[in-house]
Protein backbone atom coordinates (compact mmCIF):
# COMPACT_ATOMS: atom_id res chain seq x y z
CA UNK A 1 0.00 0.00 0.00
CA UNK A 2 1.35 3.54 -0.75
CA UNK A 3 1.12 5.97 1.88
CA UNK A 4 -1.39 8.05 0.52
CA UNK A 5 -3.81 4.75 0.54
CA UNK A 6 -3.39 4.50 3.66
CA UNK A 7 -4.41 7.46 4.95
CA UNK A 8 -7.39 7.35 2.67
CA UNK A 9 -8.34 3.93 4.53
CA UNK A 10 -7.57 5.74 7.97
CA UNK A 11 -9.59 9.07 6.95
CA UNK A 12 -12.18 7.12 6.13
CA UNK A 13 -12.45 4.84 8.56
CA UNK A 14 -12.76 7.56 11.31
CA UNK A 15 -15.63 9.01 8.89
CA UNK A 16 -17.51 5.41 9.45
CA UNK A 17 -17.23 5.78 13.40
CA UNK A 18 -19.84 7.65 14.32
CA UNK A 19 -22.41 5.38 12.19
CA UNK A 20 -20.61 2.66 13.88
CA UNK A 21 -24.11 0.58 14.94
CA UNK A 22 -25.83 1.34 11.42
CA UNK A 23 -22.69 0.16 9.13
CA UNK A 24 -22.25 -3.41 11.34
CA UNK A 25 -25.91 -4.04 10.91
CA UNK A 26 -25.75 -3.35 7.29
CA UNK A 27 -22.46 -5.34 6.94
CA UNK A 28 -24.06 -8.46 8.58
CA UNK A 29 -27.24 -8.04 6.71
CA UNK A 30 -25.09 -7.36 3.66
CA UNK A 31 -22.65 -10.52 4.61
CA UNK A 32 -25.54 -13.12 4.96
CA UNK A 33 -27.22 -11.55 1.73
CA UNK A 34 -23.87 -12.55 -0.56
CA UNK A 35 -23.95 -16.01 1.38
CA UNK A 36 -26.83 -17.06 3.96
CA UNK A 37 -24.84 -20.29 4.63
CA UNK A 38 -22.36 -17.86 6.39
CA UNK A 39 -25.34 -17.69 9.34
CA UNK A 40 -24.50 -21.12 10.78
CA UNK A 41 -21.31 -19.93 11.71
CA UNK A 42 -22.10 -16.73 13.80
CA UNK A 43 -25.69 -18.59 14.65
CA UNK A 44 -23.96 -18.55 18.81
CA UNK A 45 -22.50 -14.84 19.04
CA UNK A 46 -24.46 -11.99 19.64
CA UNK A 47 -24.77 -9.72 16.94
CA UNK A 48 -24.66 -6.46 17.99
CA UNK A 49 -21.34 -7.57 20.56
CA UNK A 50 -19.97 -8.56 17.60
CA UNK A 51 -20.49 -5.67 15.06
CA UNK A 52 -18.37 -3.62 17.88
CA UNK A 53 -15.65 -6.42 17.88
CA UNK A 54 -15.64 -6.08 14.06
CA UNK A 55 -15.32 -2.21 14.41
CA UNK A 56 -12.42 -2.66 17.21
CA UNK A 57 -10.71 -4.91 15.30
CA UNK A 58 -11.14 -2.76 11.78
CA UNK A 59 -10.13 -0.11 14.08
CA UNK A 60 -6.46 -1.78 15.14
CA UNK A 61 -5.67 -2.83 11.47
CA UNK A 62 -6.29 0.67 10.11
CA UNK A 63 -3.91 2.73 12.92
CA UNK A 64 -1.36 -0.57 12.93
CA UNK A 65 -1.35 0.04 8.68
CA UNK A 66 1.32 2.80 9.56
CA UNK A 67 3.61 -0.13 11.31
CA UNK A 68 2.16 -3.19 10.40
CA UNK A 69 4.95 -5.29 11.83
CA UNK A 70 3.89 -4.49 15.15
CA UNK A 71 -0.11 -5.65 14.50
CA UNK A 72 1.38 -9.22 13.17
CA UNK A 73 1.40 -11.05 16.23
CA UNK A 74 -2.24 -10.00 16.57
CA UNK A 75 -3.69 -10.72 13.45
CA UNK A 76 -1.81 -14.31 13.53
CA UNK A 77 -3.24 -15.49 16.77
CA UNK A 78 -7.11 -13.58 15.28
CA UNK A 79 -6.40 -16.07 12.62
CA UNK A 80 -5.93 -19.31 14.39
CA UNK A 81 -8.84 -18.30 16.26
CA UNK A 82 -11.09 -18.15 13.27
CA UNK A 83 -10.26 -21.32 11.92
CA UNK A 84 -11.24 -22.98 15.13
CA UNK A 85 -14.66 -20.65 14.65
CA UNK A 86 -14.80 -22.98 11.09
CA UNK A 87 -13.79 -19.76 8.97
CA UNK A 88 -12.39 -21.29 5.49
CA UNK A 89 -9.98 -19.45 3.12
CA UNK A 90 -12.92 -18.98 0.19
CA UNK A 91 -14.70 -17.14 3.17
CA UNK A 92 -12.18 -14.29 3.38
CA UNK A 93 -13.32 -12.78 -0.41
CA UNK A 94 -16.79 -12.89 0.79
CA UNK A 95 -16.51 -10.73 3.85
CA UNK A 96 -14.36 -8.35 1.92
CA UNK A 97 -17.03 -7.61 -0.50
CA UNK A 98 -19.48 -7.22 2.30
CA UNK A 99 -17.07 -4.49 4.20
CA UNK A 100 -16.48 -2.60 1.09
CA UNK A 101 -20.21 -2.45 -0.22
CA UNK A 102 -20.98 -1.40 3.62
CA UNK A 103 -18.43 0.93 3.17
CA UNK A 104 -19.85 2.38 -0.58
CA UNK A 105 -23.32 2.45 1.30
CA UNK A 106 -21.88 4.32 4.51
CA UNK A 107 -19.74 6.96 2.66
CA UNK A 108 -21.92 7.55 -0.31
CA UNK A 109 -19.67 9.77 -3.04
CA UNK A 110 -17.17 10.28 -0.34
CA UNK A 111 -16.21 6.91 -1.47
CA UNK A 112 -14.44 7.49 -4.55
CA UNK A 113 -12.60 5.14 -6.60
CA UNK A 114 -9.03 5.85 -4.73
CA UNK A 115 -10.67 5.08 -1.76
CA UNK A 116 -12.33 2.22 -2.85
CA UNK A 117 -8.92 0.39 -4.00
CA UNK A 118 -6.76 1.82 -1.06
CA UNK A 119 -9.67 -0.25 1.32
CA UNK A 120 -9.54 -3.22 -1.40
CA UNK A 121 -5.70 -3.04 -0.92
CA UNK A 122 -5.55 -2.81 3.06
CA UNK A 123 -8.24 -5.75 3.12
CA UNK A 124 -6.06 -8.03 0.81
CA UNK A 125 -3.36 -7.99 2.49
CA UNK A 126 -4.55 -8.83 6.06
CA UNK A 127 -6.71 -11.28 4.60
CA UNK A 128 -3.63 -12.98 3.09
CA UNK A 129 -1.87 -12.42 6.38
CA UNK A 130 -4.34 -14.36 7.92
CA UNK A 131 -4.95 -17.46 5.77
CA UNK A 132 -1.16 -17.51 5.77
CA UNK A 133 -0.96 -17.52 9.51
CA UNK A 134 -3.96 -20.10 9.52
CA UNK A 135 -2.29 -22.44 7.09
CA UNK A 136 1.13 -22.42 9.04
CA UNK A 137 -1.27 -23.38 11.99
CA UNK A 138 -2.76 -26.48 10.47
CA UNK A 139 0.63 -27.60 8.78
CA UNK A 140 2.10 -27.25 12.27
CA UNK A 141 -1.04 -29.09 13.96
C1 LIG B 1 -9.69 -9.71 7.87
C2 LIG B 1 -10.71 -10.37 8.22
C3 LIG B 1 -11.33 -10.52 9.59
C4 LIG B 1 -11.20 -9.83 10.76
C5 LIG B 1 -10.32 -8.61 11.04
C6 LIG B 1 -12.07 -10.46 11.76
C7 LIG B 1 -12.19 -10.07 13.09
C8 LIG B 1 -12.87 -10.79 14.08
C9 LIG B 1 -12.83 -10.52 15.50
C10 LIG B 1 -12.05 -9.40 16.15
C11 LIG B 1 -13.61 -11.45 16.13
C12 LIG B 1 -13.89 -11.54 17.64
C13 LIG B 1 -13.41 -12.81 18.25
C14 LIG B 1 -11.89 -12.97 18.30
O1 LIG B 1 -11.16 -11.97 18.53
O2 LIG B 1 -11.42 -14.10 18.11
C15 LIG B 1 -14.14 -12.31 15.09
C16 LIG B 1 -14.98 -13.40 15.30
C17 LIG B 1 -15.55 -14.16 14.29
N1 LIG B 1 -15.36 -14.00 12.95
FE1 LIG B 1 -14.06 -12.74 12.06
N2 LIG B 1 -12.71 -11.51 11.16
C18 LIG B 1 -12.30 -11.59 9.84
C19 LIG B 1 -12.71 -12.49 8.89
C20 LIG B 1 -13.74 -13.38 9.06
C21 LIG B 1 -14.30 -14.20 8.01
C22 LIG B 1 -13.80 -14.26 6.55
C23 LIG B 1 -15.30 -14.92 8.57
C24 LIG B 1 -16.25 -15.90 7.90
C25 LIG B 1 -17.13 -15.49 7.03
C26 LIG B 1 -15.36 -14.56 9.99
C27 LIG B 1 -16.21 -15.11 10.92
C28 LIG B 1 -16.11 -14.93 12.28
C29 LIG B 1 -16.85 -15.73 13.27
C30 LIG B 1 -17.81 -16.89 12.94
C31 LIG B 1 -16.49 -15.25 14.52
C32 LIG B 1 -16.94 -15.79 15.90
C33 LIG B 1 -18.27 -15.27 16.22
C34 LIG B 1 -18.69 -15.67 17.61
O3 LIG B 1 -19.22 -16.76 17.74
O4 LIG B 1 -18.53 -14.84 18.51
N3 LIG B 1 -14.42 -13.61 10.23
N4 LIG B 1 -13.69 -11.89 13.86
Amino acid sequence: MTPDQIRLVQDSFHEVLPIRVAAAALFYERLFGIDSGLRALFLASDMPGQGAKLIASLSLVVHGLNCADTILPTVRELAKRHVTYGVKEHHYPILGQALIDTLAAGRGAAFTPAVREAWEAAYVLLASVMIAAAREDQLAA
